[in-house]
């Protein structure tokens, strides 16, 4: 397998082909984004910690039975993933109220959700990713009313599996971020990444933040409590 030249460059990860059209390398880059891109920052070894944890839980899930883009890890920074038509969408599933949910609501951070909440947002950056509804995906086209609900169901499945991991881990799974595309056989399969970038973790007894709040908020040592959160699970990083 070989790599090819670059398809895509977000913010914090780069897309290359590979002489397979069927399969793509993610790089992992140290560049931290938040708030659409306004602050960004290189922090070392960040690129490494969240490819391994990426790989880590997208193997997880599959054991749990969900269907991820994950191949193989090729290097510190790479993992090699299968090509998917991505859906330009995300999928957010609160389990405590948080971020843009208290902003928007009102509510008070840390009040807990039962049941979970599901929202859907537009990616789009410019647009700072605008909250949007089953019938805005539909009527522009971005989903299937079927596609809806199968992303649904997968990420209300990963709350499942991946609440428990994190309580293992003295950790409370507070919100998170998902991104789905569809393979050359049409099904709904999990994307882009999974790490402590685009979730929030929140220590168990004493609620300090394990995630990327730390960068948002520069409370400091963002890439030594993500590598605690990966101990924390059993990935020795
Ligand atoms: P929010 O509170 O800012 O709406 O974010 C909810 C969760 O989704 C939080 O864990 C961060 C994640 N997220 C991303 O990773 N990328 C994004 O662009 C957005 C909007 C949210």
């Amino acid at each position: 397998m070989q790599k090819r030249n670059e398809l895509y460059r977000g913010k914090a990860k780069t897309v290359f082909h590979t002489d397979d059209p069927e399969l793509l390398i993610l790089e992992f880059r140290n560049d931290t984004s938040a708030f659409d891109g306004e602050k960004i920052e290189q922090l070392d070894r960040k690129g490494e910690v969240n490819n391994k944890f990426n790989h880590f839980i997208m193997n997880h899930l599959e054991q749990a039975g969900v269907k991820t883009q994950v191949n193989a890890l090729l290097s510190d920074t790479e993992s090699l993933v299968k090509k998917l038509d991505m859906i330009p969408v995300e999928c957010v599933v609160r389990n405590v109220a948080a971020g843009s949910l208290c902003r928007r609501l009102g509510v008070e951070e840390g009040m807990t959700l039962n049941p979970p909440t599901f929202e859907f947002f537009l990616k789009n950056d410019a647009l700072h990713d605008p909250m949007i509804n089953d019938y805005h995906i539909i009527s522009f086209g971005w989903a299937s009313e079927a596609q809806i609900a199968g992303m649904k169901a997968l990420t209300f499945k990963v709350n499942d599996v991946l609440t428990q991991l994190f309580d293992q881990g003295d950790m409370i799974l507070v919100d998170y971020k998902l991104e789905f595309g569809v393979d050359n056989e049409g099904n709904i399969v999990l994307g882009d990444e999974f790490t402590p970038d685009g979730c929030r973790l929140w220590d168990k007894t004493t609620r300090n933040k394990m995630d990327k709040d730390r960068f948002r908020q520069g409370l400091g040592s963002v890439v030594e409590t993500y590598i605690e959160v990966a101990n924390r699970l059993g990935l020795a990083l």
